[in-house]
């Protein structure tokens, strides 16, 4: 099995390069550089001058608050550099995994999101995601794809809201971190396995992963600062405290039935992940 896989300066793609080496598969990394994805032309005709068998889509725009302000560059590359990432695999018989999110859904309500629930998102970003998502359905008509929608993701290989967290909490005696906000954080070393395990499958479909359990961002922070040890106090907060350009979904509860249902194994606990994390950082 040939890979291609995009976003590798990132979190997710770094991980996924890892988790293919250490399975032997010949995976090749694609950078900004060799597959602009505000060129979506350029993109497409890099992915079918490779001609892999399994595309990893872990590149996006990601700047969830910028995006407000970048909608077009946003949607060119979430969404068009997508559908051509997309309609190369499908000439080339490709299969594709695109990594999608959270953010997608409304995020009212107390509920787990199933996978065919309506999509609404409350951002920019969320909606250019959305608009790839779309643009993968609509050109891979053989439905040799799988969308795998993520969130709070974190990993060893660029930032995130742990590090960012554990980098204050150095400093000072406390920190005010929203906790109306609920969803589940994913450890991209964990998350790169599933999709190995996918690629590998012909289970396609659509899929959400996280790493297991539900928490706030508080209980994440406060987590993470415990584990390492330090005594900063998370004191939590309403999200009205913290007015961001963009709005954030307050339920990002995503359910794995149809993880499930295909047979493919749930991620460990996010406690457990968030301990397997830092001690990878630590040992950097
Ligand atoms: N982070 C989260 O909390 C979260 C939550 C839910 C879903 N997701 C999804 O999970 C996936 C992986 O996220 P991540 O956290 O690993 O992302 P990340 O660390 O922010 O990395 C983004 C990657 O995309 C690349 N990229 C951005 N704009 C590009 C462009 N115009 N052309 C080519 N490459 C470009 C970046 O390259 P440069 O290094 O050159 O900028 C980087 O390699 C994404 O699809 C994201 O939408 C993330």
């Amino acid at each position: 099995m040939k890979a291609l896989v995009t976003g590798v300066t990132g979190q997710l793609g770094f991980d996924v390069m890892r988790a293919l080496s250490a399975r032997d598969v010949e995976a090749i990394g694609a950078t900004r550089k060799e597959m602009p994805l505000d060129d979506p032309a350029r993109t497409k005709a890099f992915v079918t001058s490779v001609k892999p068998d399994v595309v990893f889509h872990c590149a996006a725009y990601t700047a969830v608050d910028r995006a407000e302000d970048e909608r077009e560059l946003c949607h060119t590359v979430n969404g068009s550099a997508t559908g051509a990432v997309a309609e190369a695999c499908e000439a080339i018989g490709a299969k594709l995994i695109y990594i999608s999110t959270d953010y997608v859904f409304p995020g009212t309500g107390e509920r787990f999101y199933e996978t065919d629930d309506e999509t609404a998102p409350c951002n920019v970003y969320g909606a250019s995601k959305l608009a790839g998502e779309r643009a993968v359905r609509k050109a891979m008509t053989s439905g040799r794809f799988f969308i795998v929608r993520t969130s709070w993701v974190f990993g060893v290989h660029g930032k995130n809201f742990i590090r960012t967290i554990l980098g204050l909490a150095e400093t000072r005696d406390e920190l005010t971190v929203v906790d109306d906000q609920v969803g589940s954080p994913t450890y991209t070393a964990d998350l790169a396995e599933l999709l190995a395990d996918m690629a590998a499958s012909e289970k396609f479909g659509v899929y959400h992963a996280t790493n297991e359990g539900i928490c706030s961002w508080a209980a994440l922070a406060a987590e993470a600062i415990r584990r390492r040890g330090l005594r900063t106090k998370v004191t939590p907060v309403s999200s009205d405290m913290y007015p961001t350009k963009a709005t954030r979904p307050k339920n990002s509860r995503l359910s794995k039935a149809s993880l499930d249902a295909a047979g493919f194994r749930r991620l460990p606990d996010w406690k457990d992940a968030v301990r397997r994390y830092l001690m990878e950082i630590e040992n950097k």
